[in-house]
């Protein structure tokens, strides 16, 4: 019989507040949410009971699909002693901006927070690309409708600019492998993909290594550039916790020596706007253009080549595009798995954070 035996330090310790972007921590928290997530993550293993969340409610609004958010919080919810709850928007009136209402099928996002927030818990939401008419930033801005309107904490499951958990995943994949970070190269790499990925996950993965003072490389053809705000802040925080960054199109150049590469796919920003010359959605165009680049694969060989570096990658990862089988079967120092399992126990931490209380 395993007891429960109370709550333990992190439950509660940000009562109240909102988890949009990594941008709002520091280093210091982020460690914070790691040591959560190895506690949650032991116990989980053990089979130890953790219910901090007993009762509570986090309703989840996904705009785009998804198969590792959606079944993390799901999961994580349910192991904390609550539920998640998954809302369709196409299946509620949409949660939308003031400037997108359609009467009787829209519904303000500040009404809609303001209901949920008398039923539950938190609300957490995943919207970019189509959902977000493709005007990068839009998502991001949906996302801080909600956290403006709501009064229990609204969580980023990943928009057009940000995906913080899944960054923390990935930082705490690599802290378990090489526990710090500060000084060793760390490669953010564009990889081809037939598909259009949002900017968020380069973006964040560049703010986290910057935060753990890694050496930060951004590999990327040109056109594919990340924004520009979102570079001054991670080399503010390359300067502030003694890391750097540079900037190549040279990917071999990059993976050189690299202790992590992170290489995925993501879109080529000037054919979307606030970006694009016209102000318009370039959608086919930008297809096109990334279709010059299907050189820019992982394989076994380049990793070989490199000097064998950690291999990393959200998911989903586009086989025999962004990299080859078998890299994802096979090479030995690839942390795609554990990337994916850290979705669980980072945001079971946050979650325990933020939803959780500090008295009984
Ligand atoms: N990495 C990630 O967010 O995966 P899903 O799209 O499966 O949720």
């Amino acid at each position: 019989m395993v007891r429960y035996l109370g709550k333990p330090w992190y439950v509660g310790i940000w009562e109240g507040q909102d988890y949009l972007s990594n941008l709002e921590r520091t280093q210091e928290d982020v460690k914070l949410i790691i040591n959560a997530a190895r506690d949650l993550e032991r116990k989980f293993k053990a089979k130890v009971p953790t219910p901090y969340l007993q009762g509570q409610t986090l309703f989840m609004f996904f705009y785009n699909r998804s198969l590792r958010t959606r079944n993390s919080f799901e999961a994580g919810m349910s192991q904390l002693g609550g539920h998640a709850h998954f809302l369709s928007p196409q299946d509620v009136y949409t949660p939308t901006l003031p400037e997108d209402m359609e009467a009787y099928k829209t519904e303000a996002i500040g009404d809609v927070a303001r209901v949920l927030s008398r039923y539950g818990n938190a609300i957490a939401i995943r919207i970019y690309a189509d959902a977000a008419k493709w005007h990068i930033g839009r998502g991001h801005r949906v996302i801080e409708e909600f956290a403006k309107w709501a009064s229990i904490p609204v969580l980023n499951m990943e928009d057009d600019v940000f995906h913080p958990f899944q960054s923390l995943a990935d930082v705490k994949a690599a802290l378990d492998v090489v526990p710090n970070l500060r000084g060793k190269k760390f490669v953010v790499s564009y990889a081809y993909s037939g598909g259009l990925k949002p900017l968020a996950v380069p973006q964040d993965v560049a703010i986290m290594a910057a935060m753990m003072g890694a050496e930060v490389w951004i590999a990327h053809p040109p056109g594919f550039e990340l924004m520009e705000n979102v570079m001054e802040a991670v080399r503010g925080l390359a300067d502030r916790y003694g890391g750097s960054v540079r900037v190549t199109s040279d990917m071999k150049e990059a993976f050189e020596g690299a202790t992590f590469v992170y290489p995925k796919a993501w879109s080529p920003k000037a054919f979307f706007p606030p970006f694009s010359a016209d102000g318009k959605v370039h959608k086919e165009e930008a297809v096109e253009y990334q279709s010059r680049f299907r050189n820019w694969i992982v394989t076994r060989e380049l990793l070989e080549e490199a000097g064998r570096p950690y291999y990393m990658h959200c998911g989903p990862a586009d086989r025999g595009q962004e990299v080859t089988d078998e890299v994802l079967d096979t090479y030995e120092k690839s942390l795609y798995f554990e990337e994916a399992e850290n979705r669980l126990h980072v945001q079971k931490a946050v979650m325990s954070m933020v939803m959780g209380s500090r008295y009984e």
